[in-house]
């Protein structure tokens, strides 16, 4: 989590220029923010509590500077408050730092500087990398001082790191993103969390792998390799993002800027270069075991996949959260496949994952929709699902291209390549006729009502069934209204205690064999004074209230959650809550 921001180069407004990239990447973090900016022989330091979105640079009087560092913040380790804020720095401020992740071993560090004479005045864990690169500063050079401390941090980090005495930038990273933006002019860097911070100035990018470090001084970037200690060429790659497609543009908020983009995004993904998709399809065919692999919405439609594959196929395939995934591993051998699906690609749970298989020879397929992401970039096949910038906390487009191209993929492993997309076309069609402003009025008349509840519930069956635990989470996230997810056939076997008088529950229904049963699961729950809001291709006397849906049968995970998302973001706006920007979330997490 936390978006880092970095500026070196000519121009000398680099902490203006710092703020506004941090702006960009505040879906990261938003506990607190700060920078740290060289002027003469000083670091200045600049910290905040609350969005720093909220922030108009004119009133912050800062002075001229060419370099600075900048964090916006997701609190890990000590509360949100300014101490804790970054960026850290020592005593003397001779060194300043901005860190992404978890110092795992900062305690015992921690006691050594402390009997060393260090003080420290924060809770944090990063306050002590500070302070391990000044004391190793005693004996060595900024750089080494710099490599030396992060051999002895354990647990995933990236860095950016000044000193007072030089004009010397230096990044780290080792499990948490960091990317170099390379200016158009020379001698200009940018170091970033996430690509769209410094899209505006450059679409040239360098990307740090695990272990490496880079060196910014005298107008030139240098890399090195930390564990083999030498310095090393990197590429630079050419980007196809534009600035436009991560702004907001004439949308009140990201979320439904995203929820309304599917119309384009979906055929997007499903306009795949079929050879990648047949090429995965064969690498399922001749796997003893597949495994979908993904977290929190991710995970979800890997959960999909599994039903997908079951239905289509006709295949057994295996699902398991990012930070379960461990559990399986005396069953991986070479011959197992893992799937993994992220938006971000940065993941800390499922990286780990794919750590546990990679040792045992396992072949790693990745469908992300950032594709030059650490995932990406440690996967045998990508898949790109092309949503482009996702933005919003609450994942809307990247799922339903994930959705997409599971149902593809299980399609082409029935040989039916060519079906599957017909049928996706087909679902893409209807979903462009439906988003339209009179949906989202008539879902905002359900959304007006159930405003004030304190629980809801949704259940599906099927492929429904994962939807419904995604409709759950979409919920949760923006509107915070207390809301369960169920496998429709479930709720008799206890949840339905808890249905009172009208108490909402949506019913996921697809046009297929499942249809009879949720209606009759829903009948059970009306008959306990339920309010039962039917997202169904057709109206069914059952419904208290119809959100209407295509009748796409193997699609229905795709067409019946995007309802449920308007819903949220409806709710979360009548509730006052900002649905790009959810308390206590970021979104990528990067942390265990
Ligand atoms: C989605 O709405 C959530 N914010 C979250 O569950 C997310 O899907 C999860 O953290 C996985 O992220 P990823 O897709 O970037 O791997
Ligand atoms: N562990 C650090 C902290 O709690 C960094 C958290 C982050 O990645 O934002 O401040």
């Amino acid at each position: 989590m936390c978006g880092i921001f970095t500026y070196y180069g000519h121009k000398n407004t680099a902490p203006e220029l710092v703020i506004e990239g941090l702006k960009k990447l505040e879906y990261r973090g938003y506990d607190s923010w700060g920078i740290a900016y060289k002027t003469n022989d000083e670091i200045e330091i600049r910290k905040e509590i609350g969005k720093i979105g909220d922030i108009k640079v004119k009133d912050l009087d800062l002075k001229h500077s060419n370099i600075a560092i900048g964090h916006s913040r997701w609190a890990t380790h000590g509360g949100v408050n300014k101490k804790n804020a970054h960026p850290h720095f020592t005593e003397e401020k001779d060194i300043a730092l901005v860190h992404n992740g978890i110092f795992e071993n900062y305690v015992e560090i921690k006691k050594y500087l402390e009997k060393k004479g260090h003080t420290f005045k924060s809770d944090t864990d990063t306050e002590v990398i500070a302070h391990l690169i000044e004391e190793h500063a005693k004996t060595h050079e900024f750089e080494d001082a710099v490599k030396l401390a992060t051999q002895e941090i354990e647990g995933r980090y990236a860095i950016v790191v000044l000193n007072s005495s030089n004009e010397t930038m230096i990044a780290a990273r080792k499990g948490s993103p960091l990317i170099l933006g390379v200016g158009h002019t020379e001698g200009e860097y940018f170091i970033a969390s996430d690509i769209p911070a410094f899209l505006k100035y450059t679409n040239k990018v360098i990307y740090l792998d695990d272990n490496q470090m880079t060196v910014i001084k005298d107008g030139e970037a240098k890399f090195y390799d930390m564990e083999k200690h030498e310095e090393i060429e990197k590429r630079i790659v050419e980007i196809d993002w534009d600035e436009e497609s991560a702004e907001m543009g004439d949308f009140a908020h990201f979320m439904i800027k995203e929820i309304t983009e599917q119309k384009e995004t979906l055929a997007r993904a499903i306009n795949q270069d079929p050879k990648i998709i047949e090429k995965v399809a064969k690498a399922i065919e001749s796997a003893k075991g597949t495994y979908f692999v993904g977290c929190g919405t991710a995970g979800k439609v890997g959960m999909v996949g599994e039903y997908l594959f079951a239905k289509i196929a006709k295949k057994h395939t295996n699902f398991a959260f990012g930070s379960e995934f461990s559990n399986y591993k005396d069953f991986l051998t070479k011959d197992t496949l893992m799937i993994c699906i992220s938006q971000s690609g940065e993941t800390a749970d499922t990286l780990e994952a794919i750590e546990v298989a990679k040792e045992k020879g396992v072949k790693i397929v990745s469908i992300v929709n950032v594709e030059t992401s650490t995932m990406a970039r440690m996967s045998d096949i990508v898949v790109p699902i092309k949503a482009g910038p996702e933005k919003a906390v609450a994942s809307t487009k990247a799922t339903t291209s994930q959705l997409a191209i599971l149902t593809l993929l299980a399609y082409a492993c029935d040989g039916g390549v060519k079906k599957g997309q017909q049928e996706l076309i087909n679902a893409a069609g209807q979903i462009n006729d439906m988003l339209n402003p009179r949906y989202e009025e008539h879902i905002m008349k359900i959304a007006e009502k159930i405003k004030e509840v304190e629980s809801m519930y949704i259940i599906g069956r099927g492929a429904n069934y994962p939807m419904a635990l995604e409709a759950a989470i979409k919920l949760q996230e923006v509107s915070y209204i207390h809301a369960e997810g169920f496998a429709g056939g479930e709720l008799k076997h206890g949840p339905i205690a808890l249905i009172t008088e009208n108490t909402p529950v949506i019913a996921l229904v697809a046009n297929d064999d499942s249809k009879k049963e949720i209606i009759s699961n829903a009948t059970e729950i009306k008959a306990r004074g339920g309010y039962i809001i039917g997202v169904a291709p057709e109206n069914d006397d059952i419904f208290d209230f119809w959100i209407r849906v295509p009748d796409t049968q193997a699609v229905s995970p795709i067409v019946n959650i995007i309802p449920v998302q308007i819903l949220a973001y409806q709710l979360a706006v009548l509730r006052k809550n900002d649905p790009d920007k959810p308390r206590n979330l970021a979104k990528s997490v990067t942390v265990k």
